[in-house]
């Protein structure tokens, strides 16, 4: 059989200008946001080969607030690990935690046993226990890194990474360009962990939030700018369930990129929504306003009772100006990507229903995917390079970012024509009484492939499924 790639489908982006793109920023911009980037100890050039640690360590998040956290080598987000499409990523991991973890890389088009998920992919790694990491980035993009043991506890822990895969010839032109980590902790005064389990059944109904929101680690760091000059964001939401609705005193979102790489073409936006597990790459041109400073912050969004009530926007990141001139405004880059809208002829259509009935006689909440939770759930069937269009209907009262491993997924409008822009996504948003319809290209990677919300506690308290892609019947053997 053919091997069916996504890069068949996906042509690379259009090669630009191979020049650097010319830097506006003052010096030391980012500085209150560099996050610790992994050391690659490989010569080759293609091959990024690092050591990574799961241990705890203290770490401060604001002045004075200081946790004693779950992290990856003492950094919380762990390490940016840098590649260029292509590569070979090579991760020496050891689990120095008290506690037994896999690292599942979000997004990346890994093989089964890349992909982290205990029993499925390998045993977990016990503590004092390594294990290596070893796969190719097909795809150009930003993505993630956390465990898949006990991930609403770990990764609310703080154990979550930045993967950024690079495409030199993408031709963006910006050249002020920063890795934004988005998440959240709790912790008390004693800077001792929540319980994972705080607030009982209606914690992991609502999806637990940490009361510290952090970027790059930080509550409410400083980011310097020269008035009216691009710069690119790379953003990724980490929380276990915070949502984040991005405000930037109403100054426009360029949006070029999502989970997958870059999209068809770029979308302008006032707010922008990144639910849990997902990305945005987006270009924003910050503007002095006469109070002098602006204030990037997330305003409230509704995914469910609880999230709007009695709370306030919250800020997130302050941005402050050099004294030069603005600068005169110039046009923003058209970034181009071309999509083939895949044949979706012989797509299958898997329908999912999301609810959350009311407790039964054992007074037990949970959530269903058609009709069972995971652990009365059967895996979903699909064949090697089988096209799939699934139709999730939310009636759970809650929002769901919905997760599927190993693949990306084309969003479909309600005539199940491609949404425009078109861009590559593994994780969606399932608003609340929403319905959400996507086209799935399974590829020729086989195994059992996890889908779940990444609200975390929703994905443990049933959110959770599975889809064993198999190869296709082989053809009679002709006598
Ligand atoms: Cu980030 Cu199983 O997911
Ligand atoms: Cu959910």
């Amino acid at each position: 059989m053919a091997s069916i790639t996504l890069a068949s489908i996906v042509c690379a982006a259009t090669a630009a200008q191979s020049q650097t793109p010319p830097s506006f920023a003052p010096p030391g911009w980012d500085h209150g946001l560099a996050l610790a980037e992994a050391h690659d100890k490989n010569p080759d050039s293609r091959i990024v080969e690092v050591d990574l640690t799961a241990r705890i360590a203290e770490v401060e998040v604001a002045p004075g607030a200081k946790v004693r956290a779950w992290t990856y080598d003492g950094h919380i987000p762990g390490p940016l690990i840098r590649a260029r499409v292509g590569d070979r990523v090579i991760v020496h991991f050891t689990n120095n935690l008290p506690q037994a973890t896999t690292i599942h890389w979000h997004g990346v088009r890994v093989p089964i046993e890349m992909d982290g998920v205990p029993a499925i992919s390998q045993p977990e790694i016990q503590s004092g226990d390594t294990f290596t990491y070893d796969f190719v980035v097909r795809d150009a993009g930003l993505y993630w890194y956390h465990p898949h043991v006990m991930s609403a506890a770990q990764v609310g822990f703080g154990l979550y990474g930045a993967l950024l895969v690079e495409d030199p010839d993408e031709g963006v032109g910006v050249g002020d360009e920063i890795t934004i980590v988005l998440s959240d902790i709790g912790f008390d005064r004693n800077g001792v962990l929540e319980s994972p389990d705080s607030g009982g059944p209606a914690g992991m109904v609502f999806g637990r939030e940490g009361a510290y929101v952090l970027v790059n680690g930080k509550v409410l760091p400083t980011l310097g700018a020269r008035s009216g000059a691009p710069q690119r964001w790379r953003i990724v939401n980490a929380a276990k369930s915070r949502h984040f609705l991005l405000d930037l005193d109403g100054q426009p979102f360029y949006v070029i990129g999502a989970d997958g790489g870059l999209l068809e073409k770029p979308q302008s936006t006032q707010s922008l929504l990144i639910t849990p597990g997902e990305r945005a790459d987006v270009i924003v041109t910050p503007t002095r306003p006469k109070t002098g400073t602006l204030t990037l912050r997330s305003l409230l969004y509704n995914r469910g009772y609880g999230s709007v009530e009695f709370r306030n926007v919250e800020d997130l990141l302050t941005i402050a100006f050099t004294e030069e001139p603005t600068l005169p405004s110039s046009k923003l880059p058209a970034v181009h990507r071309d999509i083939v809208v895949p044949d979706m002829s012989d797509a299958k259509t898997v329908d999912v229903l999301l609810t959350l009935p009311p407790k039964g006689a054992g007074g037990k909440s949970e959530f269903q995917v058609n009709g069972r939770p995971f652990w009365k759930a059967k895996p979903f069937p699909a064949r090697l390079g089988e096209k799939q269009i699934w139709i999730v209907k939310n009636e759970s009262g809650f929002a769901h970012p919905f997760h599927l491993h190993g693949f990306f997924f084309l969003p479909l409008d309600e005539q199940l024509q491609p949404l425009r822009p078109m861009s590559w996504k593994d994780t969606i948003n399932v608003p609340v009484d929403g319905t959400v319809r996507f086209l799935i290209v399974f590829d020729e990677r086989p195994g059992m492939w996890m889908f779940h919300c990444h609200i975390l506690d929703h994905a443990e308290g049933g959110l959770m499924g599975h889809v064993h892609l198999e190869p296709a019947p082989s053809p009679r053997p002709s006598s």
